[in-house]
Order: structure tokens, then C-alpha cells, then sequence
């Protein structure tokens, strides 16, 4: 596939960017500015020794781009997604990104109830929106030669959608377990919140989940 990453030069992004192009996919690594992104381009094709990885804007990344992952802080969330709905639209869209405040560290969702939900708002009807990541801490990502043994949860109403995600999961070490419908974002993207005021009390770097039962 060829994977736009939109917030491609921050930590989470990154991490994805290494993982996923070690797994053989084409990489669009986007930020707002142009050099940014090259530079980070240049630096992931380093310590992955893959080519596939292009810097970019990110608007110029999801030209031609088959799947787009949005991490981008809670924040510029919203902003984001007025300014690329055209092309995000068109694309089966992994959202990452978590709504969250600072002081106390809390879950702070916007009033469509969760980031993916504002996500399915802005780009409409019929848009391919999954939510999925929220507990893996980017620091377990970045490491490209440890590794990976992780879990998450899933959400969203397009099932193709879904299935692609999981595959893409899967083949960089995370198990992507299909927890229903978007309308449940909210429950999953406040696991982040939750697991970095865990990694604080048991000071380890990247404290996540795992389910039992299935
Ligand atoms: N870090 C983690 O371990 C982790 C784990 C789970 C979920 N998440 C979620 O994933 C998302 C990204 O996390 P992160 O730690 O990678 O965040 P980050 O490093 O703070 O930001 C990611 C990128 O977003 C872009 N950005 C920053 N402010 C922006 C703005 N106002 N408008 C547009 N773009 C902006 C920046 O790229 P440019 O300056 O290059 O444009 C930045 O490199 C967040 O929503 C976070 O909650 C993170």
C-alpha cells in the first residue's frame, strides 16, 4: 500500500512510518512543511534501510496515497481535517490522534464525542474511518529492530476499512481486535490518557493492554 501519514514528522507518525515500510509498504511521511519532512524522511530511510519513504507535505502525501493515518496532536485536530477533507476523503483513513488536556492529564473529547466521530463529521457520510493505536505508545515503535508484541482495540463502520487496518496491524507485530462501530471511539482513544498516567506511576516508558477471552 502506499501510506500517508498526516503528522508524519511527530513521534507517533514516526514510529508508524518505520514500522510500516519495514513491513514493505510505501511511506508518505507528510508534515505542514516541506523540509521537515524530508528531513525525517531521510532519517527513516536510515534506520530502516528502506527507500520507500518519501517526505512530504501533507497535502502532497495523500496524493495517490491508497490509506491515510492521522497523528496529529488533539489539538490541530479539527484544523487538519478542514484542510485536507478533499483528498481524505477519498481514502480509507486511520485516526490515531487523541483529544486530550493537560492539568490534570484527562481525556477532553470535542463535542462529537470522539476524535474519530469529528473526523467522520468533517469528511461526511460514506467516509472510511477507523480509529485504532490509542495503546500503543510510539516509544515500542521506534525501536525498528526490537520486536513487536502488541494489541489494540478497533473501531469503525466500514468493514473493509477495518480489515485493512488489521492487516496492516498485524504485519508490523500488533493485533488489532475488532471492539465494533465508531460510536465507540471515545472508550478506546481515553485508554491514552489512562496508559501515560501509567507509564508515570510505575515510571515503565510504554504500558499497554492485552485482552483475554477471545
Ligand atoms: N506519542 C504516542 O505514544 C501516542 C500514542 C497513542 C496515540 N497518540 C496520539 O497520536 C497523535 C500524535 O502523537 P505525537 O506524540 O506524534 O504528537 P506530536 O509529536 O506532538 O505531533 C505530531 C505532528 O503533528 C504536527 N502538528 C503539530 N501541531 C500541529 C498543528 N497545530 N497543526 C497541524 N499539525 C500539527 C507536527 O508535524 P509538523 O510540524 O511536521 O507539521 C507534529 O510532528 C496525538 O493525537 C496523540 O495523542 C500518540
Amino acid at each position: 500500500m502506499r501510506i500517508a501519514i498526516v503528522g508524519g514528522t511527530g513521534a507517533m507518525g514516526f514510529g508508524l512510518a518505520l514500522r510500516l515500510a519495514k513491513a514493505g509498504h510505501e511511506v508518505r511521511l507528510g508534515s505542514r512543511q516541506s523540509a521537515k519532512a524530508t528531513a525525517a524522511a531521510a532519517r527513516a530511510r536510515e534506520l530502516t534501510g528502506r527507500d520507500g519513504i518519501v517526505g512530504e507535505t501533507n497535502a502532497a502525501a495523500l496524493t495517490e496515497a491508497t490509506m491515510a493515518i492521522l497523528t496529529v496532536p488533539g489539538t490541530a485536530h479539527l484544523g487538519t481535517l478542514r484542510a485536507l477533507a478533499d483528498p481524505l476523503r477519498r481514502l480509507p483513513v486511520l485516526d490515531v490522534s487523541v483529544p486530550m488536556a493537560f492539568g490534570p492529564l484527562r481525556y477532553d473529547p470535542p463535542p462529537e464525542g470522539s476524535n474519530a466521530a469529528q473526523t467522520l463529521a468533517v469528511l461526511g457520510e460514506g467516509a472510511r474511518v477507523v480509529a485504532a493505536f490509542h495503546s500503543i505508545a510510539a516509544s515500542l515503535l521506534t525501536p525498528i529492530d526490537a520486536p513487536m508484541e502488541a494489541e489494540t482495540l478497533m473501531v469503525g463502520d466500514d468493514k473493509d476499512a477495518k480489515r485493512a487496518v488489521g492487516a496492516l496491524a498485524e504485519q508490523i507485530g500488533v493485533t488489532a481486535h475488532d471492539a465494533g462501530p465508531l460510536r465507540f471511539a471515545a472508550t478506546i482513544e481515553a485508554l491514552t490518557p489512562l496508559l501515560i498516567g501509567m507509564n508515570r506511576r510505575y515510571s515503565r516508558p510504554h504500558v499497554g493492554i492485552r485482552l483475554t477471552g477471545l
